[in-house]
């Protein structure tokens, strides 16, 4: 398994259990005290396992197990795009939820400010993914898998 894939992988475990709990946290209020969360913890919630933790996994397992560039392409261990892909997405996604969070008890103006960055963040990583994978959606067969 690639290093860039154990990276993907140890942070959609963190975010899942972030996100498994935030969301505990939001079912007992809701059902044993009566406080309904705010759309802010909904969302910080949902992110946490729907793109912290399943497009992680996704990404992290496409980077391993898709056919490898074509012969000649030179195999490196830490392929640029990858990174940019998990340095934008993994803490990207830690600071939107983070700030959304805290965006349902604090009125501070720098609080949109971050979930919009996180948010942004969230984007230029799945883009980067992409372009990591670009020269690798071809017929398998084509290749052996990654080996790193
Ligand atoms: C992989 C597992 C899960 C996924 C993909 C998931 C996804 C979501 C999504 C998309 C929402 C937003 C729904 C909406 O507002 O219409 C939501 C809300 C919520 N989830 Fe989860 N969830 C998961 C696991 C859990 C678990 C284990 C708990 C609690 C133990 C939980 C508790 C909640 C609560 C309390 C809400 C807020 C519902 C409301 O508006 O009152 N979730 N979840």
């Amino acid at each position: 398994m690639p290093p860039v894939t154990r990276r993907f992988l140890a942070t959609a475990a963190l975010s899942l259990l972030l996100g498994l709990s935030l969301g505990l946290w939001l079912l007992v209020r809701r059902e044993l005290f009566g406080i309904w969360p705010t759309p802010h913890l909904t969302s910080a919630h949902a992110h946490l396992v729907l793109v912290g933790t399943v497009m992680q996994v996704i990404a992290g397992v496409a980077l391993w197990m898709f056919p490898l560039p074509r012969r000649g392409t030179p195999v490196v261990r830490e392929p640029p795009w990858a990174m940019i892909g998990w340095w934008c997405l993994a803490p990207g996604t830690l600071l939107r939820a983070g700030a959304e969070v805290a965006r349902a008890t604090s009125a501070a103006t720098a609080l949109p400010v971050l979930v919009v960055g996180g948010g942004a963040l969230q984007v230029l990583g799945m883009v980067a993914v992409v372009l990591a994978l670009r020269h690798r959606i071809r017929p398998a067969g084509a290749g052996a898998r990654a080996t790193l």
